[in-house]
């Protein structure tokens, strides 16, 4: 990853659900509709990060919208909070969808953007909004999120290839949760929590050779030099290591993985 896009994570990570860094002469606002979290990345016209809001939210599955008024209210929330704190109407917007969405799909996620007040300028696939943070043009990005893993295979800035598996960071809860014989919510806390990944690391472990197993299935045939890793569960202590051991192939995490798709839609938008 470079440098550039390390930095735009880390200062969109410092405003998340904070106070906006600045004002700005004109916005652009990107909307990650994703499985676990709804996230809205505020960029300026020079795409420095401004603002940004992170929601958990179950209105999506699979990269689809499946609750169209409960998505549509909870964006309509984060957007006028985000207003309200900016002091200034936003408009213009950029939302993605999995590689591959169908146009009905795409329609329904730029419906519930266009609900919350915003107007759609640009939809994106989420592996090349990724990329565009990220600065590579070649590779695979691994979008480890909450409910599935997505594999995007790029050449020359491209995408190439792609798949979406049900497993992410949802099923390294459930793990724990069946582990420890805990409700979903506390096994979830438990692993949030940075403090606790290292003793988690050997539960766990079989649930990341599953997610390596899946990248290797996919990424085959393609000559792959680096996988990127992105997407909340990424950050799981001792994956990395894990996929570039059983793989042979280097494997880069950016510090906030959460982070890199909302704001390369954001810097997406015109
Ligand atoms: N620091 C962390 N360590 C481990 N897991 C994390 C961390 N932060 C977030 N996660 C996990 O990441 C997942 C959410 O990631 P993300 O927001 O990328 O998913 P999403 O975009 O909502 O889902 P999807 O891409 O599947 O639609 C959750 O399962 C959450 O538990
Ligand atoms: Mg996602």
């Amino acid at each position: 990853m470079n440098l550039t896009g390390e930095k735009l994570c880390e200062k969109f990570a410092s405003c998340v659900n904070s106070r906006p860094l600045k004002r700005a002469a004109r916005y652009r606002v990107g909307v990650d509709l994703g499985t676990a979290n709804v996230v809205v990345a505020v960029v300026d016209e020079d795409g420095e990060p401004v603002a940004g809001k992170l929601k958990k939210a179950q209105v999506v599955r699979d990269g689809l919208v499946v609750d169209f008024v409960g998505a549509r209210d909870i964006l309509t929330k984060m957007i006028q909070e985000l207003c309200d704190e900016l002091g200034e109407e936003l408009v213009d917007a950029a939302c993605a969808v999995p590689p591959g969405t169908g146009m009905a799909d795409s329609k329904a996620t730029m419906y519930v953007v266009e609900a919350s007040g915003l107007e759609v300028r640009n939809i994106v696939d989420e592996p090349s909004a990724a990329a565009k943070v990220l600065g590579i043009t070649n590779g695979a990005v691994v979008d480890i999120g909450g409910g599935t893993t997505g594999i995007s295979v790029l050449r020359e800035g491209k995408v190439v290839y792609t798949a979406d598996e049900p497993t992410g960071g949802t099923h390294f809860t459930l793990v724990l949760a069946g582990h420890f014989n805990l409700p979903f919510d506390e096994a979830e806390n438990i692993k949030l929590d940075e403090k606790n990944q290292k003793r988690l690391f050997p539960i766990l472990k079989p649930t990341m050779e599953k997610v390596t197993d899946i990248t290797k299935r996919h990424i085959q045939g393609f000559d792959v030099g680096t996988i990127y890793l992105v997407g909340g569960a990424s950050a799981l202590y001792g994956l990395k290591d894990v996929m570039s051991n059983v793989l042979g192939i280097e494997v880069v995490v950016p510090q906030y993985p959460l982070y890199v798709t909302p704001l390369g839609i954001a810097l997406s938008c015109p």
